[in-house]
């Protein structure tokens, strides 16, 4: 991101940025859904640590994963100068399931 940027093209580094938002947000989605899996697993007090934490994180999480794909994917078809939604169809529908991600990718093009 800091080599994107220092090469003084703004939007370019802006789409840098969003890459490795959605690769470190792509990596927590799958630890959270291990530590899930660890959760479903486990007894007792582990069990109930590890579903309280993944309750409080959940949505939240997959809210970034999403959101944040849909950034890149937006910023992206604006710079092949296309139009884009901006901010991303994710993000405005508030979406928190794969299954919202996917209607809201669907309906972009009714966002224009
Ligand atoms: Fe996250």
């Amino acid at each position: 991101m800091q080599m994107a940027r220092e090469a003084g093209e703004p939007d370019a580094a802006q789409i840098v940025a969003a890459e490795c938002v959605v690769e470190a947000e792509t990596k927590d989605h799958l630890n959270w859904e291990l530590l899930a899996q660890v959760a479903e697993k486990s007894k007792g007090d582990d069990r109930k640590i590890l579903r309280d934490a993944l309750d409080q994180v959940e949505n939240e999480e997959d809210e970034h994963l999403y959101d944040t794909t849909g950034w890149s994917r937006e910023l992206w078809i604006q710079s092949l100068g296309f139009p884009a939604v901006i901010p991303p169809p994710e993000e405005e529908k508030d979406v928190k399931t794969v299954i919202g991600a996917a209607c809201a990718k669907q309906n972009r093009k009714g966002m224009l």
